[in-house]
């Protein structure tokens, strides 16, 4: 297999259209060949190329993010502004206080990323790439991102990337997981036993360790793969082809699971876990984690688009599930009223619903929204066998794609057989003859990929990373693109951006 670098390589030293860049745009640092990163020297092209160097800036939503990343799957600096502290008090995101703490926050965030990227002597000339989130997100925020990576990018006469945020979390993956092919022990029992083992990263992931492990390796999964994507803002299952190509099997028609996440997780009134783990989503998974009776309320709580006239629709759902939390919490709430009263109790004295109750509900509530996404995830399997694709993976990825409870049952969907589709008797004889001509080939394994949990949420590595595929594909953006808050991901490759 030729290397990355080598490919890199050949294509920086082919010929002076390295790229296919926007007309009259020239780009003298580039191609930023020698033997070693800390090297200014211009070197002949038989040398060993260096990496490509990409800067990344991430701020669609709440958390103003910077990274440094290479071409050859190092990770030299990550850096995260996290918001929580100002949207928890309001409940949710607050779009306005958003905008504000990016601006407040991302010249510093930018500096930071560079200085721990460790660049030498070239310092910030050795990026060579300037890669953004463009879009989908929220406006103000994106305009922040963008305006600073327009500016950095045109000032330093570099290469600037406009990065679907979706495609990013999507290509996260390539990243962070390792080819289990590679694994030490080759023989090809062996072989077999290591693709069937998951590639998710462990939970205690570093970065460290991620450079230690990957760095020079070559991009995994190889393409076409599906991929999850659920998140505050989507949730989709899609297949990607290639870089910039995505074909979309299913969609929310209204909320997206993150969302439900967040209100259930308000409705319940569970505090916020601190930190970058945090959040109403992971807050609610670990208050679920307490619950001694989690199916107290499952009769009560709809598995979304799994009744038989919409079972077989290729969408998700999740404002019904959404709506009945909300409904068990008011009745609840009114019952615990009425004992409390009974009782002689001040209202202020009452809790709205006990803790374990609570525990029981949102462990319930997570159940039915992921029981949901498996099955829609083993009907994606099922339409791809049928058109004949090769997937190999499924990658999840996502704010949501952090949560134990998706990752392990997508684990089991993906290791379960495909329904058999019927056969008449004829057909079935057919199929018997043949299968005992044929020698026995092991089970089609359809391996699940999770990047870290760290790099499940948004991040600024996801867009290095994106902005590097891109530009080896000779996708490089003009320093006049605007934002593209709505921005479905089929459009990609297309050639048309939404106003
Ligand atoms: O991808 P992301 O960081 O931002 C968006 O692009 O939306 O996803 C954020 C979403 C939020 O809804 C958050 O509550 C949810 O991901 N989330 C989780 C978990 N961690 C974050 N949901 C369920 N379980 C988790 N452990
Ligand atoms: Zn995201």
């Amino acid at each position: 297999m030729i290397s990355l670098e080598i490919r890199i390589a050949r294509r920086l030293c082919a010929s002076s259209s390295i790229v296919r860049l926007p007309p009259k745009r020239s780009f003298s640092s580039l191609p930023p060949i020698s033997s070693t990163s800390s090297s200014s020297s211009t070197a002949p092209c038989s040398e060993k190329p260096r990496p490509l160097i990409a800067l990344g800036i991430e701020t669609s939503c709440d958390d103003t993010c910077a990274a440094v990343v290479t071409s050859d799957r190092r990770i030299l600096s990550e850096v995260l502004r996290t918001q929580h502290h100002l949207h928890e008090p309001m409940g949710g995101i607050v779009p306005k206080l958003a905008h504000h703490a990016h601006m407040r926050n991302l010249p510093a965030v930018v500096q930071e990323a560079i200085q721990k990227a460790d660049l030498g002597e070239r310092g910030i000339q050795a990026i060579d790439l300037i890669a953004v989130t463009r879009g989908p997100g929220l406006a103000h925020s994106l305009g922040v991102g963008l305006n600073a990576a327009k500016t950095l990018a045109a000032a330093l006469n570099k290469p600037l990337i406009g990065v679907h945020h979706m495609e990013a979390h999507a290509l996260t993956a390539r990243l962070t997981s390792q080819d289990p092919h590679l694994l030490t022990d080759q023989s090809s029992d062996n072989k077999v036993a290591a693709a069937a083992e998951p590639s998710s990263a462990p939970s205690h992931w570093t970065r460290a360790d991620h450079n230690k492990r990957l760095a020079g390796s070559d991009p995994y999964p190889a393409f076409p793969f599906l991929t999850l994507l659920v998140s505050g803002g989507h949730t989709m299952l899609l297949i990607a082809h290639s870089v910039d190509r995505y074909t979309t099997l299913a969609t929310t028609v209204d909320d997206s699971i993150g969302d439900a996440f967040d209100k259930s997780a308000r409705e319940l009134q569970i505090p916020w876990l601190a930190g970058r783990a945090g959040g109403p989503g992971a807050s609610l998974e670990e208050f679920a984690k307490g619950s001694k009776n989690p199916e107290r309320y499952l009769d009560q709580l709809p598995i979304p688009m799994s009744l038989r006239n919409n079972k077989r629709e290729m969408k998700f759902s999740f404002a019904g599930l959404k709506a009945a939390v909300t409904r068990i919490v008011k009745q609840e709430t009114q019952e615990a009223e009425l004992a409390g009263a009974a009782r002689g109790l001040h209202p202020n004295e009452i809790e709205f619903m006990d803790i374990e109750r609570r525990r029981d509900l949102a462990a319930g509530f997570q159940h039915c929204a992921v029981t949901h996404l498996g099955q829609k995830v083993a009907q994606g399997l099922e339409h791809c066998r049928e058109q004949g694709l090769d997937i190999s993976s499924l990658v999840i990825s996502g704010g949501v794609g952090r949560n134990a409870t998706v990752r392990s049952t997508m684990e089991q969907v993906c290791a379960a057989p495909m329904r058999q589709e019927k056969k008449s008797s004829h057909q079935q004889k057919q199929k018997q003859k043949q299968q005992q001509q044929q020698p026995t080939l092991p089970k089609k394994v359809i391996q699940v990929i999770c990047p870290p949990p760290k790099l499940c949420t948004d991040n600024a590595v996801m867009i290095a990373w994106t902005g590097i595929e891109r530009f080896q594909l000779g996708l490089v953006d003009p320093y006049d693109i605007d934002i593209v808050p709505k921005w479905p991901l089929d459009m990609l490759g297309t050639g048309v951006v939404p106003e």
